[in-house]
């Protein structure tokens, strides 16, 4: 039937690569070249990373951010500054990268796996409120793939059980729920700047709170311990040196310079993606008509039916590959599947063990999850959002291509 799937041998759709990621052009060699040559390279000796804080806090309606080395510190920062300690139980999903589980097991707590919601892959609110027990102290959601979370559902059960609610916004820069900058909702939010995320500086993350409480006490664990008008070798509280260097402040400045017009030129594209793809069967782009939302689109999630294309997901998205669209099958091990939590391999961090003694994380009953990872999950980057209509019209065109030729994708391994 005309011209074959590439992977069989036809044409591709396309050969052209889409947008590479980061961009980035003069601002950024200027903002490298300002830092070197000023010879103030660390925070405590310049002002662009102190910069940064108040433009990325105040894009988002709140008063105070503090920047750490990376997007797994300021998790665990959260929880320490929240409190968090043996005993404690703490709700995560299970659909996220490592981070938001193994931040809560190095403030020697429980992470309480809970299922998602299965059109979003976002943390379901009614399997929260079931998950909740005495030693519950915090909920993290993860803003998956950047589509924002129920917050409003999440913070009226924090609220009713006395919850603190830390945003895992890793994907979410830019995104926004009911017309509200997700970061801003939680107790506190945490972002990530590792090099693939949708704000970067190759390593980086970002705490942002509207509690000066909590924000006093995130400052001086980032910064070993110290407290404002106290000498250098005086320290308070745990803590550790996580300050970010002037040189990734600077390139942050640049990069938070283009950030809001890319978040609205994806959010453009996603849509229209998400509408070519409408008539693609056995294709369902993530539901984002739960409410309102800006979505933050680090990725661009979808279900995969593999019923529909009679082959699995590892093949389709091979197909899709040769057809000259990049995607990937997703977090193919759910977190509670991971060696780390299978065989227990918590290190010191063993008050979880006491609290959940014969805990089988391996066999939870997380259904909608297990689903996701196992073969129905899937998405493509976020720089492809960066491309144009047209590019879009090819991403549409090559699934359309795969699943018209579905019959070829039998017996390709
Ligand atoms: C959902 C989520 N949370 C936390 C992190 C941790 O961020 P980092 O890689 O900066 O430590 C990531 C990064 O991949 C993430 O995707």
């Amino acid at each position: 039937m005309g011209n074959p799937l590439a992977i069989r041998g036809g044409k591709p759709v396309r050969t052209a690569p889409f947008p590479a990621w980061p961009i980035y052009g003069k601002s950024e060699e200027d903002a490298l070249l300002r830092v070197l040559h000023s010879g103030k390279w660390g925070r405590q000796d310049g002002k662009e990373v102190e910069t940064f804080e108040r433009r990325f806090a105040e894009y988002h309606g709140v008063p105070y951010g503090v920047t750490v080395v990376n997007g797994t510190v300021s998790l665990r920062i959260s929880l320490w500054a929240a409190g968090i300690k043996a005993g404690d139980e703490v709700i995560v999903p299970p659909y996220t990268f490592l981070a938001t589980a193994s931040a809560v097991l190095e403030s020697n707590a429980t992470p309480v796996f809970v299922d998602l919601e299965p059109d979003t892959y976002n943390i379901d609110p009614a399997a929260i409120e079931k998950a909740i027990t005495p030693r519950t102290r915090a909920i993290i959601p993860v803003h998956f793939a950047g589509l924002p979370a129920d917050m409003d559902a999440i913070m009226a059960i924090a609220k009713r059980h006395n919850l603190t609610v830390i945003e895992d916004a890793a994907h979410a820069h830019g995104a926004e729920y009911k017309g509200r900058r997700v970061g801003s909702i939680g107790h506190m939010s945490s972002f990530s700047f590792q090099s693939s995320k949708n704000l970067c500086s190759g390593e980086g993350g970002i705490i942002l709170t509207g509690d000066k409480g909590l924000y006093e006490k995130c400052k001086s664990m980032q910064n070993c311990g110290r407290v404002p008008g106290g000498a250098w070798y005086e320290h308070h509280v745990i803590c550790g040196n996580y300050r970010l260097s002037e040189f990734q402040g600077g390139l942050l400045n640049a990069q938070f310079d283009r950030m809001d017009e890319q978040v609205r030129h994806r959010e453009e594209m996603g849509l229209y993606l998400q509408d070519m793809l409408r008539g693609v069967p056995g294709i369902a782009p993530q539901n984002r008509n739960r409410y309102p939302v800006r979505h933050g689109y680090h990725l661009f999630s979808f279900r995969y039916d593999e019923s529909v294309y009679g082959a699995p997901r590892s093949v389709f998205i091979k197909a899709l590959a040769a057809e000259g669209v990049p995607a990937a099958e997703g977090y193919v091990i759910p977190l509670h599947k991971q060696r780390l939590f299978v065989d227990k391999a918590f290190g010191p961090y063993t008050a979880c063990l006491e609290t959940r003694p014969g805990i089988d994380f391996g066999n939870l009953p997380l259904p909608v999850c297990n689903r996701a990872s196992a073969g129905e999950g899937a998405w493509l980057y976020q720089a492809l959002l960066l491309g144009s209509k047209s590019d879009m019209d090819d991403i549409a065109a090559a699934f359309a291509k795969v699943y018209e030729h579905r019959a070829e994708l039998a017996n390709v391994k």
